[in-house]
């Protein structure tokens, strides 16, 4: 997820790789590290926080012409010095840098420290290296190690990896986490994107998922795993910093919304159980009963996590019949909330440093309740002050206002609902398969979605001077239209309202007039004969109606001004695919108003005072 750069050439790698990590910094990150080699030794510095504190420490190293570096995003493990990167097998011989997950990380170290090695470090990425020194001490062969190592690895990697005894070449490869070449005089260059090398070279190669590069001082060699030769003519940058750091996007916001897909593979990664039709979360395992058993959720949480602590209320309510309180964080300190035994009280956030949300789970624990996380980023407070959790594994998510982690924090809340459904019985196991095939195809429904955006575009340009927006939706999607509201709110200082569909009546309607647009989702479920009431309603007082929908019948498409389609899925994860066109919607009439969309005014991406 995070920064990967590595090179070989005859300049000084201590400075080309810490360069080019501070090119990396704008991702976000948690700590930094590089290895270099040089009189067959490899040095290892690494600390966690900024790269200045990691550039203090290398200039007392020795100078090297070969080294790689890394700045990571904790997935797996806190943000310690032992847990940065690069990591070194047992015998200090290779190191290696990786972005992305390794799902049978668990597996591989059982089988690994039953063969003898030793690990240091709490990630998923140690067992990569230890692997790798295996089939290295079989087949002395920097190459071919990795190449056998990485049929043995599910999950996903961007990985670079270098060995003391073979110092004069670097190997890299790919599954999912991104890897650019650079091709240079004399010099060559990997990295996860191509900010780190651009001061050295325009001219790069991209690896896709499953290749392996071999990289020397004067060459590059491309293969797939089976060891067959891949061609592939280099290409030439023209873009500039600052497009390539947003990957191509004008705004890192519109980067983040475009994630999703990969977010929710994320979010989903080693997670679901086909076969029977339930979820696992190595978080939860050891609490597992007590979730089970639970006779109250209590979940906390502010702004947009709340808002998805409001879908899981629906949500778990409805499929493993449990009762689920949703309070605001900032609320539940100072009303004096009563716990019973039996509660259990879940956290939801983002950045796992919201102050109001830390400051009532430490209220929460004060009545010897379990309290629980469901968090982005690891090893922050939150995550550390909870008994147990699930992290979302959305990444550094940067614009202001949250787009993936949201839809992330849905997934988990499903994967949360699967699991204590399928264990309290209240959905069959059929049930739970449907449910699972449902999950597996959501990442391609969010892709059907960003590929059509042009009407979105459309109403943007439409409505863009509009003074205030109404946002309705019912059931599992009124908590989708508060949230479609707020994000306006923030980006484009538009007013706007959410409200469950039926609610209107009883005031907002009073608002409606010709200038009012309101937005509807719709979606072909239980409620849709309502909304389709609640929508000739804002007709009949000339609102203009702009619906979300699935499958839009006559009707509707005789009462709407504009529709916004998009796939089906079963209703419990439908947020996950109608909040799209809900942010997408707020960013295109942002961008149209000239509003900072990344940084919008008055607000704080994390906000840590009450
Ligand atoms: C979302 O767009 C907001 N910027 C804000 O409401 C945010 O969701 C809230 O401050 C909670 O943050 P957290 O998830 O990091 O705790
Ligand atoms: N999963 C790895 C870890 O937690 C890599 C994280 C990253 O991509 O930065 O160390």
């Amino acid at each position: 997820m995070c920064g990967i750069v590595g090179y070989i050439g005859d300049k000084d790698a201590r400075e080309v790789l810490v360069e080019g990590l501070k090119r990396l910094e704008y991702r976000g990150y948690d700590s930094a590290g590089v290895a270099l080699l040089a009189n067959n030794r490899i040095d290892v510095l690494k600390t966690p926080g900024k790269v200045t504190k990691l550039e203090e420490m290398v200039s007392g190293v020795q100078q090297a012409k070969i080294g790689i570096g890394h700045t990571r995003w904790a997935t797996h493990g806190e943000p310690t010095t032992v847990n940065a990167h690069p990591h070194m097998d047992c015998t200090g011989n290779i190191a290696i840098i990786h972005n992305g997950i390794i799902e049978n990380h668990s597996a591989l170290k059982t089988k690994l420290t039953s063969l003898g090695h030793t690990f240091r470090s709490q990630t998923d990425t140690e067992a990569l290296v230890h692997l790798i020194e295996e089939f290295y001490s079989r087949t002395n062969n920097l190459e071919m190690a990795v190449r056998f190592a990485l049929k043995d690895v599910d999950g996903t990697f961007g990985l670079v990896v270098m060995a003391a005894s073979e110092p004069d070449i670097l190997v890299a490869a790919r599954r999912g986490s991104p890897l650019v070449i650079g091709l240079g005089e004399s010099e060559n260059l990997i990295a996860s994107d191509a900010s780190a090398l651009i001061r050295h070279t325009r001219n790069v190669i991209y690896l896709h998922d499953n290749e392996i590069a071999v990289i020397t001082r004067n060459d590059v060699a491309l293969k797939n795993l089976d060891d067959e030769t891949i061609e592939r003519e280099a290409e030439h940058l023209t873009f500039d910093l600052e497009q390539i750091e947003k990957g191509g996007f004008d705004h890192f916001m519109l980067k983040e919304i475009n994630e999703q897909p990969e977010t929710i593979r994320n979010a989903f990664r080693g997670r679901l159980i086909e076969e029977t039709g339930i979820s696992n979360m190595g978080g939860l395992h050891e609490v597992d009963d007590k979730i089970t058993n639970a006779k109250r959720f209590v979940i906390l949480a502010c702004g947009t996590s709340w808002h998805a602590a409001l879908v899981g209320k629906y949500i778990l309510e409805q499929y493993a019949k449990i009762p689920v309180e949703v309070d605001y964080a900032s609320e539940f300190r100072y009303r004096n909330p009563v716990l019973m035994e039996g509660d259990v009280v879940w956290a939801i956030s983002q950045s796992g440093e919201t102050l109001d949300t830390l400051a009532a789970l430490r209220e929460a624990r004060k009545s010897g309740v379990p309290v629980y996380g469901i968090v982005n980023v690891v090893g922050s407070t939150i995550a550390r002050e909870t008994d147990a959790g699930v992290y979302i594994h959305a990444g550094p998510e940067i614009g202001v206002a949250s787009t993936k982690a949201f839809t992330s924090q849905l997934a988990v809340l499903n994967l949360i609902n699967l699991l204590v459904a399928r264990k309290r019985k209240t959905i069959s196991e059929e049930q739970g398969r449907e449910i699972v095939a449902e999950m597996r195809k959501l990442p391609g429904k969010i892709q059907q979605i960003l590929d059509n955006t042009g009407v979105i575009e459309s109403i943007a340009e439409e409505f863009k001077d509009s003074r205030n927006f109404l946002y309705l939706g019912r059931g599992v999607n009124f908590p989708v239209a508060l949230e479609g509201a707020l994000k306006l709110k923030e980006i484009s200082y538009i007013h706007a309202e959410g409200y469950p569909a039926a609610e209107m009546k009883h005031g907002p309607i009073a608002l409606i007039d010709d200038n009012m647009p309101a937005v509807f989702i719709a979606l072909g479920d239980s409620t849709y004969d309502k909304i389709l009431s609640n929508i000739q309603e804002v007709r009949a007082r000339k609102g203009n109606v702009i619906v979300i929908a699935n499958e839009p019948d006559s009707r509707l498409k005789e009462l709407a001004r504009h529709i916004i389609q998009i796939p089906k899925t079963i209703d419990i994860l439908s947020p996950i695919l109608s909040v799209i066109p809900l942010q997408l919607l707020s960013y295109y009439i942002a961008v149209k108003r000239g509003c900072n969309v990344d940084q919008p005014r008055n607000l704080a991406k994390s906000v840590t005072v009450e």
